[in-house]
């Protein structure tokens, strides 16, 4: 392959590396993910994280295993068990599915990545447009540049929009269990200088209720057909509170998270992940060992709460979402 470099991601020529997001933002490690075995523990494990990012890197992880030693047989098997890592994202099965017939897993892994880093440029330029100067914005998890290959979805968004001169302020949710907000989103809203705040996501209600959030940006996992959308849990709560003190609430992707075959919310797979992250984080435990807990990683979002959803292709209302706008889009490619 040739070498490639994004903010979580990078590629010498002869090995892929990760940066260990779970060490963020203490300490800035990188971890080799040249075998598809090792990068299913590091997806597994949240070292590389991020819809669109895990698709990018299990397609590279692949396709550095066949340029060193796969078999036909051995690459076809690292290829589904990258695509089983995680569940829910569908951007790691869109990703696998274009690797499995690839004739050229190099030039299909490197056309991932870049076109990974153009959609997310595609998408802050819609999602930018919507932003007014001088807003607040509520934001959840992590969507920046640790989560794609690119400058990121609903944080590139904001990025963008900062860079065009608007005066904004970032509330970040700080993202339980595992602080994707707290962790990432904060590392990289200070490496960028984006004014924000952390709060703890049951503070976002009173933000909303004070005024202080004039929009709330986040990203998607997987956008199933109606426009209903799956992204990290805690969104359908956001969701629900922007409704009720009438504040836009946009979801933001690339096409790549837009699930076709997916006919509404509930057909979309939720991830369930161990119930120590909800007892405690790291080394640090604070219920019961033994204490039941329930982890979700992913919530449901239905359409009729959307106020628009901006993909790299244009921004879609939840009424046209709701009218079948992205099956026509899916044909049409880009509609704006
Ligand atoms: O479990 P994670 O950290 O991979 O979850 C990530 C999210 O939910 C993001 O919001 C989503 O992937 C979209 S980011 C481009």
């Amino acid at each position: 392959m040739n070498p490639f470099e994004s903010l979580g991601l990078k590629h010498d020529g002869h090995t892929l590396w990760v940066l260990d997001q779970t060490q963020l933002p203490d300490a800035e490690v990188w971890l080799d993910g040249s075998d598809p075995e090792a990068m299913i523990t590091l997806i597994q494990r949240l070292a590389v994280r991020g819809a669109p990012l895990i698709g990018v890197a299990a397609a590279a992880s692949l396709a550095t295993f066949a340029h060193r030693s796969a078999s036909t047989s051995g690459y076809a098997a690292a290829c589904a068990a990258l695509r089983a890592a995680r569940p829910t994202a569908v951007n790691l099965m869109w990703a696998m599915d274009r690797m499995k017939d690839a004739t050229d897993p190099g030039a299909e892994a490197q056309a991932i990545f870049e076109e990974d880093v153009r959609l997310c440029e595609d998408l802050a330029q819609h999602g930018s447009a919507l932003i007014q100067d001088g807003e607040g914005i509520l934001t959840h998890c992590n969507t920046g540049g640790l989560a794609t290959a690119g400058i990121g979805t609903a944080l590139g968004v904001i990025r963008r929009a900062f860079e065009q001169g608007k005066r904004l302020h970032v509330y970040a949710d700080e993202t339980r269990p595992l602080l994707q907000g707290g962790r990432l989103t904060t590392w990289e809203l200070t490496k960028l200088g984006i004014p924000a705040t952390l709060i703890t996501d049951s503070m976002a209600a009173l933000l909303l209720r004070d005024g202080k959030v004039q929009r709330v940006l986040v990203g998607s996992d997987r956008v199933a057909a109606n426009g209903d959308f799956a992204n990290k849990v805690g969104t359908y709560g956001l969701a629900v509170q922007a409704r009720h003190h009438g504040v836009p609430f946009h979801p933001m992707a690339p096409f790549s998270t837009v699930d076709l075959a997916c006919p509404n919310g509930a057909a979309i797979p939720i991830e369930e992940r161990d119930q120590a992250e909800v007892r405690g984080y790291g080394k640090l435990r604070w219920a019961p060992e033994a204490m039941p807990t329930w982890n979700p990683s992913f919530d449901v979002t239905p359409v009729d709460l959307v106020t628009s959803l901006v993909l790299d292709r244009g921004v879609y209302s939840a009424q046209e979402l709701r009218s079948g706008a992205l099956a026509i889009c899916g044909v049409k490619g880009k509609v704006i």
